[in-house]
């Protein structure tokens, strides 16, 4: 009986754990630094050459539209260099861009194609080979990420201030049906945007990432150890002394895919839990790594990412041995079950199994190249 009350209060506890660690958090971040003004000096006249990278496979459908999309910021035109990288797309992405290109003349744009596929994060080492000296900025946008008209201009302006070394945007859905993806995102952007305020945040959003050139220089290109382009190299950054920050004033909405949304959840968990589990000893071994505060922000994400969704396995796996001959077990397990028709909470919920799965994915495949 007592070694059954004691299973039942470790459950217990390590549930309580698991919300209270992140809610702490968000609500902590929320009420120090969300509404704090951001300690940077921007400069909106400040018009270094820019050097725009866009990945591509099978994007026939949507590059014109996001080269137009490019080509219409308001920004000097001649202050910008387009790279388009694409890796043995089977469709007619290139040939799209190509006739884009003589269509547009008054724009510098570079086709560079890969003989075969080898992943995002290859594809943008090799477009970084070809990347001009004089360009100060790089940035990574996905194909199917479409920009309002003062973005870029918007994101140069954090540049200005010699302190920031990655800049990217925050993320809303662009349908409203997606009312979890919405809480979801809301959640996130309070508490990036709060970390960024503070000083860094470790996760970039691949609708749009910018770089100081000079930076991802001195990291060497993307490391290959995840799949990502966006939160590595910015939290490499971060780990150098500089800011990668996440903001308020630049949004891009993220078109939610109608088939495999799930998988690409799976997938971007995937690639930020090896991040995690790599990036700062990679920085280390880099021989770039400073102690900032960034290390606080660094491990409490690492934390939620890596630990704190085993937490809710273990406790709910306890729970049900328990809720067999204990009523209180069962009575806790009614309750969490109840809880789902509560959006966000589901939404969360979900998530914690996204991480679980993923980590288990990572054992059979890194999924650096993924299914398109
Ligand atoms: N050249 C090249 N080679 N481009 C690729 C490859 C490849 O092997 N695989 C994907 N891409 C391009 C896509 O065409 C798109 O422009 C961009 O990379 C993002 O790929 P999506 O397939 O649209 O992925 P997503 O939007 O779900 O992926 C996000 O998650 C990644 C981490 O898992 C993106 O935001 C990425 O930036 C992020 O790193
Ligand atoms: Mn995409």
């Amino acid at each position: 009986m007592i070694i059954a009350d004691i299973l039942t209060a470790i459950g217990l506890g390590l549930a309580l754990m698991h919300f209270t660690v992140p809610l702490a958090y968000y609500m902590h971040l929320r009420k120090k630094w969300f509404y704090k003004p951001w300690n940077v000096k921007k400069d909106y006249d400040y018009r270094p050459k820019i050097c725009i990278v866009i990945p591509t496979y099978k994007e026939a459908d949507r590059i014109w539209l996001k080269l137009n999309n490019i080509y219409e910021q308001d920004y000097p035109r001649d202050k910008m260099h387009i790279i388009v990288v694409d890796s043995a797309s089977p469709d007619n992405t290139v040939d799209v861009v190509r006739k884009w290109a003589s269509n547009h003349s008054d724009v510098e744009l570079t086709i560079l194609e890969e003989p075969i596929r080898r992943g995002l994060v290859h594809a943008l080492n090799y477009a970084l080979k070809y990347v001009p000296e004089d360009c100060e900025i790089v940035i990574f946008t996905d194909a199917d990420a479409y920009w309002s008209r003062d973005t870029l201009r918007n994101v140069i302006a954090y540049f200005a201030d010699t302190s920031i070394g990655a800049v990217t945007a925050s993320i809303l859905p662009n349908t409203d049906e997606a009312r979890g993806e919405y809480t979801y995102r809301e959640y996130y952007n309070v508490i990036r945007i709060s970390e960024s305020k503070m000083y860094s945040t470790p996760i970039h959003n691949g609708v749009l990432v910018a770089f100081r050139y000079k930076l991802l220089k001195v990291i060497g290109g993307l490391p290959t150890y995840t799949g990502n382009d966006d939160s590595t190299p910015a939290s490499l950054i971060a780990f150098m002394g500089y800011r990668a920050i996440q903001v308020d004033d630049v949004v891009v909405s993220e078109h939610l895919l109608e088939k495999g949304q799930v998988m690409r959840k799976i997938r971007r968990a995937q690639h930020l839990i090896l991040h995690f589990l790599h990036t700062k000893r990679y920085a280390k071994k880099l021989g770039i790594y400073k102690r900032t505060s960034f290390d606080k922000i660094w491990n409490i994400e690492a934390y939620l990412h890596l630990i704190n969704p085993w937490l809710l396995l273990l406790a709910t796996l306890l729970l049900v041995m328990q809720a067999l001959h204990d009523l209180i077990a069962l009575a806790l397990l009614i309750l969490g079950a109840i809880l789902l028709t509560y959006k966000p909470y589901r939404t969360w919920i979900i998530n914690q199994i996204i991480l679980i799965v993923a980590t288990f994915r990572n054992i059979v495949t890194k999924d650096i190249i993924w299914q398109k």
